[in-house]
């Protein structure tokens, strides 16, 4: 069923543990179609979650321990996203923080195609989960910084995770044309569905290769204000039990702050992905949940 936004549909298949291949493959067709699909009422051990993530393809184990303080990992394909200590250190990243909005791991060569987070305890208030639709965002830029980006690059820094904190082994940035990470196109063509999106990555340190600092930071600026505007977004409330599955190719997503007092636990498996690219051969036509979108705001 998707939602009245631009993106996001809750799909109803049972126990994920025990859905056939049939029924694997439709979910699948739903995450592509809908960019973000939520799974509600599941019963999954780590292992579980694995097997399932695999079943939408292979896994990643993603950077390890970003900041240095999370404990050693049970499994290295399973990132625990919480702000509960035990015994004086956290047992998972990202603390209570408002996370900024971004795509998973663009920071690296090859980013991650899809995350799905799983969630074992939710705060009663706060920590929504927000999504905004890339695909979209492309197509609504204005003409003049549609053409300006074309062709364009964006340097991905590594320096500091999604809450600020600065990753181990890292120094602090001071000028934008040196933080360390790799460049990738600004529009980039998804190689499943052959529809280019907006990839911007995370704001902070960004920059647009080869351009005047002052000059980067005004397009950059003009772009994020514009992606991450109410139009293209869509919020999930969680509930315990909900496994969340998105697309970091054509979404960035953020997340709200929550109470520190509350208790917020989630395990995060990611999958593979591919280096990002944009294809001289990509559809042309509006991704069919934007186009829906076209025809509703016709
Ligand atoms: C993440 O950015 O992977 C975490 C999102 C969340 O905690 O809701």
């Amino acid at each position: 069923m998707p939602t009245a936004a631009l993106l996001g549909a809750e799909v109803q298949c049972g126990d994920l543990r025990v859905l056939d291949d049939a029924g694997v493959a439709a979910l699948r067709a739903a995450w592509l179609d809908n960019l973000v699909i939520v799974v509600r009422d599941q019963t999954l051990s780590d292992p579980e979650l694995m097997a399932f993530g695999r079943r939408l393809g292979e896994l990643d184990s993603a950077p390890l321990a970003s900041t240095g303080n999370e404990k050693a990992r049970a499994h290295d394909e399973v990132i625990v996203v919480s702000n509960v200590m035990e015994d004086g250190k956290p047992i998972g990243v990202l603390r209570d923080a408002e996370v900024v909005w971004h795509s998973d791991n663009s920071y690296r060569d090859v980013p991650l195609s899809f995350s799905a987070l799983y969630a074992l305890e939710v705060p009663p208030t706060g920590g929504n989960t927000g999504f905004a639709n890339m695909y979209r965002a492309l197509e609504l830029l204005p003409p003049d910084l549609r053409r300006r980006i074309d062709e364009l690059t964006i340097k991905h820094d590594m320096t500091y995770n999604s809450v600020g904190d600065l990753r181990e082994g890292f120094k602090p940035v001071t000028d934008v044309r040196q933080a360390p990470g790799p460049s990738h196109p600004i529009v980039r063509t998804h190689v499943e569905t052959g529809h280019n999106a907006l990839y911007l990555g995370r704001r902070p340190n960004a920059y647009i290769g080869d351009l005047p600092v002052d000059e980067s930071e005004k397009i950059l600026d003009a772009l994020w204000a514009h992606a991450t505007e109410s139009q293209l977004t869509w919020h999930h409330r969680w509930r315990a039990g909900d496994l969340l599955i998105w697309d970091n190719r054509c979404v960035m997503h953020h997340r709200e702050p929550f109470d520190a007092g509350a208790r917020r636990v989630m395990h995060r498996i990611q999958g593979k992905g591919d280096q990002p690219v944009r294809r001289l051969d990509a559809n042309s036509l509006p991704h069919p949940r934007s186009a829906s979108a076209s025809r509703d705001n016709a």
